[in-house]
């Protein structure tokens, strides 16, 4: 279903006394009804965060493709099921060049959180040098192919899909809010193509890179933007609920 949503990346930041005291503070804070807060704080604290979900609903960053087995380092989606963690981030920038993953990769992941009733946060972006040679359309329809060929109408309604173009990240530098609901227009207009316009009015788009509360606003009033994931200025409280109040 659409609705409005601030989602916080905390990627590998916060020591666990600050991540508690992070948590508490969104908790006790009065939310605004219209906006759904998801905080994806370190696989490591999923399990102890898992009764804290008032305000809030929890995130994984990262999950494997396969249930359980020998893989190192890894989590699974039948873990993060059993604890009812609802959301996980899926082909974040940082994971498909720092770690190679793929976009078959992204799309098995994909399937195996939908199969275990969890919501996958899927991310995709251009890089500066694609923006430039006027790639950015082609880039996004590419790493949206697999979700919107393979995925059935129910799937990609439980699927929430973040724009994060790669040169906004942790980089202070924004797409404007023109450009960014272009590419969001595109996003909904490609999965309106794939299936029908109820189903693409009915996923919320997020935008991400150097969201922060000066931009808040003026991204967020854009029509197909539903809001943002926030890595940076997810980790300070102000700035986060600045950000979550900025729907109109
Ligand atoms: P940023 O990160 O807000 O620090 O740019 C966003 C993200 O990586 O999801």
């Amino acid at each position: 279903m659409r609705r409005n949503i601030v989602a916080g990346n905390w990627k590998m930041n916060l020591n666990y006394s600050e991540a508690v005291d992070l948590i508490n503070e969104l908790n006790a804070y009065d939310k605004p009804l219209n906006t759904e807060l998801i905080v994806a704080p370190p696989s490591l604290y999923l399990g102890a965060f898992k009764d804290a979900q008032n305000n809030l609903l929890l995130s994984a960053q990262n999950v494997h493709t396969e249930l359980n087995g020998a893989f190192t380092g890894e989590i699974s989606s039948t873990m993060l099921h059993s604890l009812s963690i609802p959301y996980c981030i899926v082909g974040h920038s940082e994971r498909r060049t720092l770690f190679h993953e793929t976009d078959a990769l992204i799309f098995d992941k994909v399937k195996s959180l939908l199969s275990h009733e969890i919501s996958p946060i899927f991310c995709c972006g251009e890089s500066k040098e694609e923006r430039e040679q006027g790639d950015a359309y082609k880039v996004i329809s590419q790493q949206l192919n697999l979700l919107l060929s393979k995925l059935d109408a129910g799937q990609i309604q439980q699927t929430i899909i973040a724009y994060e173009p790669v040169w906004a990240i942790g980089t202070g530098l924004t797409a404007s809010p023109e450009d960014a609901q272009l590419m969001h227009h595109h996003i909904r207009k490609e999965i309106a193509q794939h299936f029908d316009v109820s189903v693409s009015e009915n996923i919320s788009l997020l935008y991400g890179g150097s969201c922060k509360p000066e931009n808040a606003a003026a991204l967020f009033s854009k029509q197909d933007i539903d809001g943002g994931l926030i890595g940076g200025a997810s980790l300070d409280f102000s700035s986060f609920i600045s950000i979550a109040k900025s729907f109109s």
